[in-house]
């Protein structure tokens, strides 16, 4: 009797695998698989899946996850173990768990902000950022209060109520300017929502733009340790400087944006973990995380990307760790990755923000290499964008979509309060 080792490729939760397995040749010819090889190749299997975690959520991942969504807290070390053990199967039972979470209280409604991006002009040189002062190769651009004015009426006939401003740090928008602009939109759209994305400012300009009428302000920490952001920034910025900022944004009464890049250089699960910890303490109404995308023309230009699939665990993390926060799928998510808008969702995200910038200015506001400004991530496209929203049993809604204190929670009013489009 004669042996052959072929591969058959066998299909489990963890993939498609190659399995070899030894095939017996008959004396008559015939082809047999040896019982000893079909045991083989069940171990060979469940080994797999084992590998790539998919069968089981060790007991330590799941209790973690379970006393997370039952206390939102968690110690450094806990953080710690959960970032390094994430796997898909800690993943699934974790996005479950989110989906849950954020159902409770925004039930399938997905947020769209209409995203205007008035400024690449920037005094500050982030090293991982492609509109750095230092890029004399970047092409810039600002736009006019006038040209601002028409993406938010072209945006407010598409259905957004809410309009992003963001910027890179330009001193070209004075707060009376910037004033003048949010007065206007308040009074042409007394029904929407202005956010602001503008940088460190002074504590008289945020609170100026507050009483003109701005809501909310986003402004990412990028990192809570000390020793990390002295790595992603010149030393001129300073992680105080930044916290300070974020703190005086809660106060003076704006729906407060922080967030950071996944897999920015020198990120390990420690810093991750300061992260959370920070944002606990912050407790900001919005969170915005995405990947970190190398650009060419920067310091970081051959670091590698961050990860999707930890960007996915954190967004679940973040989920249950601020039930009530407004978590967007962003376009880093969506750049790396095609369906990373839709997995964003499905791991607890409620908020997307097409790109309602004028078409030659978006190509211009390159963060990083090959940003997506296309397809669902543009605002014409809003069709687009509700079909895959449709698809994954979520709906886009039309409303300003603010911030739903727990407390404040009753189903049946927010049931009413949205309009589907
Ligand atoms: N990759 C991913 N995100 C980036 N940002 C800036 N540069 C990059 C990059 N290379 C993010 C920062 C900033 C936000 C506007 O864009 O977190 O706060």
């Amino acid at each position: 009797m004669t042996h052959r080792t072929l591969g058959i490729i066998i299909q489990n939760v963890s993939g498609w695998n190659l399995l070899p397995q030894t095939i017996d040749i008959l004396p008559d010819g015939k082809e047999e698989s040896a019982p000893q090889d079909r045991n083989d190749m069940i171990l060979f299997s469940a080994l797999c899946c084992l590998q790539h975690g998919a069968f089981f959520i060790g007991g330590t991942m799941r209790e973690l996850i379970d006393k997370l969504r039952q206390t939102q807290v968690l110690a450094k070390e806990e953080w710690i173990k959960l970032i390094d053990g994430h796997s898909e199967a800690s993943a699934q039972y974790l996005f479950a768990q989110a989906r849950q979470v954020r159902c409770k209280i925004y039930g399938q409604d997905v947020y769209i902000r209409g995203l205007i991006e008035i400024s690449n002009y920037c005094k500050n040189d982030c090293y991982y950022c492609g509109i750095r002062k230092s890029n004399k190769n970047a092409v810039r651009y600002r736009l006019m209060p006038e040209e601002i004015l028409a993406c938010v009426q072209n945006g407010y006939t598409l259905g957004f109520r809410t309009f992003v401003l963001q910027g890179g740090d330009d001193a070209f928008y004075t707060d009376e300017l910037l004033a003048a602009l949010i007065l206007q939109i308040k009074k042409t759209h007394p029904d929407c929502a202005v956010t602001l994305s503008l940088g460190e400012r002074s504590r008289e300009s945020y609170r100026y733009l507050f009483s003109a009428g701005a809501d909310r302000y986003l402004l990412r920490h990028e990192t809570a340790s000390q020793s990390h952001y002295a790595m992603l920034h010149p030393p001129v910025l300073s992680l105080a400087k930044r916290k300070e900022c974020l703190f005086q944004l809660k106060e003076i009464g704006y729906q407060t944006g922080s967030g950071f890049m996944v897999g920015s250089p020198g990120q390990t699960a420690e810093e991750l973990a300061e992260d959370l910890l920070f944002l606990k303490d912050l407790n900001p109404q919005m969170v915005g995380i995405g990947p970190f995308i190398p650009h060419h023309d920067t310091p970081f230009a051959g670091k590698p990307p961050g990860s999707v699939e930890l960007t996915l665990f954190l967004i679940g993390l973040l989920r249950l760790m601020l039930p009530g926060a407004l978590l967007p799928a962003t376009t880093a998510l969506g750049t790396l990755d095609p369906e990373g808008r839709e997995k964003g969702i499905l791991a607890g995200a409620n908020v997307v923000m097409p790109n309602l910038s004028p078409v030659g200015a978006r190509t211009k506001y390159t963060l990083y290499d090959h940003k997506l400004c296309t397809g669902a991530e543009s605002a014409e496209h809003l069709e687009e964008l509700k079909k895959r929203i449709q698809r994954i049993g979520y709906r886009v809604v039309t409303s300003r979509g603010d911030f739903i204190k727990q407390t404040d929670l009753n189903p049946e009013e927010r049931k009413s309060s949205h309009v589907s489009v």
